[in-house]
C-alpha cells in the first residue's frame, strides 16, 4: 500500500510529543533535575466533590443488574445535551442540535472528515496544532491559508486573506495567545462568512474562562447558527482532560451551497465513526452542569486564572513583553530577539522549566513562548522562583 503523501507534509512529532521526547532526552542526561511543566495546558487538581460524585455513582451502578448499561445513543445521552443546551447556551441552541464527544481534538479530526478531501480551509497563525496538521492529513499543505494573528494586528485576522477558504477555524479565547474576539469582532466574522457562504468552526474549550461579558459562544452573534459549528470541551474547565468528555453543536440551520443540511452528514458520520462517549464520563458532564457542578467549575477555573496571573506579574516583572493570561490559562510571551526553540532549551538548561515554543502553533509563532498557568500552586511558584533567578 502506498503512504498517505500528506504525513510527509507535517513534522514527524506532534508538538506535544515533541516536548515530550525532549523532555525524557534531557532528563536521561540529567536525571537528578526537577522539572517544571509550564508547557502542555494538562489540569492538575483533582476532580472536585460533586463532579467526582457524577462519575463514581453511574461506575458502580453499571456493576449492578438494575444499572448496567450498554451502548448508548452515539450523539450522546439527551439529559446531558439538554444540559449543554440550557446551562451552557442558555437555550440559544436545541439539545438535538449538540453531539456529545470524547473531546474538541477527536472532534477536530472527525470534522476534517465531514470537509473531506476538496475543502480550503483558513486557520489562525498562531493556532492549536491539532487544526493544522489534522488539515494536512486531510488534504495537504496547499489547501491551507494562513491568517496571522499577532500583536500588531491585536490578533485579529486580515479577513481578506480567507476569500477562497470554504472553512475558517477560529479559537476564542484564544489556545495559544490568550487573546479575546470582542461582539463586534465576531459579528464581522460571521458575517463575512455570511456573505461569502463560508462555514466557521469555532473552538470555545477556553469560554469559562472568560472574564467579563466576553462572547462565550459564537451564537451570541445573530444569524450564527447559519455558518457555524461550535466545539466545547469539559477538559480544562472540569478537569475531564483524561476522563475525556466534550461537545460539538452542528444546528440545523446550517446548510452547505447545495442546500443540504450539515447536521445530517454529521449524525451519518457520528453514527458510523463514534458509538458515543463513555457513559461514566458523560454522568461527569451531566454532574458538573448542576448548580453545585458549575460552581465547582467556577472555583476551579479562578484558581487556574489565578496561577496564570501570578506568572504574567512575574514575566512583566522580569521585562517581557506578555499577551493573554486574563481570558485564558496562557500566556503568550514575546522573546528579545530569540527564536522559540532556542529560549525553549535555553529554559529547559538554565531554569529545569518547560515552556512551549510559539512556532509550535504556526510560523507567526516564531519568537514566542506559550507559558501554561495550569500546575500545582506550589509548583507555579517554584516556577517563578526560578525564572527570576534565571534572568539575574
Ligand atoms: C494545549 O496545551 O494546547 C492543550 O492542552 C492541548 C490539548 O488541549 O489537546
Amino acid at each position: 500500500m502506498r503512504r498517505n503523501t500528506h504525513f510527509s507534509q507535517v513534522a514527524s512529532r506532534y508538538l506535544f510529543q515533541e516536548i515530550r521526547e525532549r523532555k525524557r532526552d534531557f532528563l536521561q542526561q540529567y536525571p537528578h533535575a526537577e522539572l517544571i511543566s509550564l508547557s502542555i495546558g494538562d489540569t492538575t487538581e483533582p476532580i472536585t466533590p460533586h463532579i467526582c460524585q457524577g462519575l463514581t455513582s453511574i461506575s458502580s451502578s453499571l456493576g449492578s443488574e438494575a444499572g448496567y448499561m450498554g451502548y448508548g445513543p452515539e450523539q450522546g445521552i439527551l439529559e446531558l445535551r439538554q444540559a449543554i443546551a440550557t446551562t451552557l447556551y442558555h437555550d440559544r441552541v436545541d439539545a438535538d442540535d449538540v453531539f456529545v464527544s470524547d473531546g474538541a481534538k477527536c472532534d477536530i479530526g472527525r470534522l476534517q472528515t465531514l470537509f473531506g478531501p476538496e475543502t480550503s480551509v483558513a486557520l489562525q497563525d498562531p493556532a492549536y496544532p491539532a487544526y493544522l496538521d489534522t488539515s494536512i492529513i486531510h488534504r495537504g499543505r496547499d489547501s491551507i491559508i494562513l491568517l496571522p494573528c499577532t500583536p500588531e494586528n491585536h490578533f485579529f485576522p486580515d479577513l481578506a486573506l480567507a476569500e477562497k477558504a470554504d472553512v475558517l477555524f477560529l479559537c476564542s479565547p484564544n489556545n495559544p495567545t490568550g487573546a479575546l474576539f470582542s461582539h463586534e469582532q465576531l459579528a464581522t466574522i460571521v458575517q463575512f462568512a455570511k456573505d461569502r457562504k463560508k462555514i466557521i468552526v469555532f473552538d470555545t474549550a477556553y469560554s469559562l474562562y472568560i472574564q467579563g461579558d466576553g462572547p462565550r459562544s459564537i451564537y451570541e452573534i445573530a444569524g450564527a447558527k447559519e455558518v457555524a459549528i461550535e466545539i466545547g470541551s469539559f477538559s480544562k474547565i472540569a478537569g475531564f482532560s483524561g476522563v475525556r468528555l466534550g461537545w460539538t453543536v452542528v444546528p440545523k440551520e446550517l446548510h452547505y451551497h447545495s442546500g443540504e443540511p450539515v447536521r445530517a452528514d454529521w449524525m451519518r458520520l457520528i453514527t458510523t465513526f463514534y458509538n458515543g462517549s463513555s457513559i461514566i464520563s458523560q454522568h461527569g458532564g451531566i454532574a458538573a452542569l448542576q448548580p453545585a457542578g458549575m460552581s465547582e467549575m467556577r472555583e476551579l477555573v479562578s484558581f487556574y486564572l489565578e496561577s496564570t496571573g501570578l506568572l504574567l506579574e512575574a514575566f512583566k516583572q522580569l521585562g517581557y513583553e506578555v499577551y493573554g493570561g486574563i481570558h485564558a490559562p496562557y500566556l503568550w510571551v514575546r522573546l528579545q530577539g530569540k527564536s522559540s526553540w532556542d529560549a525553549f532549551d535555553e529554559l529547559l538548561r538554565t531554569a529545569h522549566v518547560l515552556t512551549t515554543p510559539g512556532i509550535g502553533f504556526g510560523e507567526s509563532g516564531d519568537g514566542f513562548l506559550r507559558i501554561s498557568g495550569f500546575g500545582k500552586r506550589a509548583t507555579i511558584l517554584e516556577a517563578i522562583g526560578r525564572l527570576h533567578r534565571y534572568r539575574q
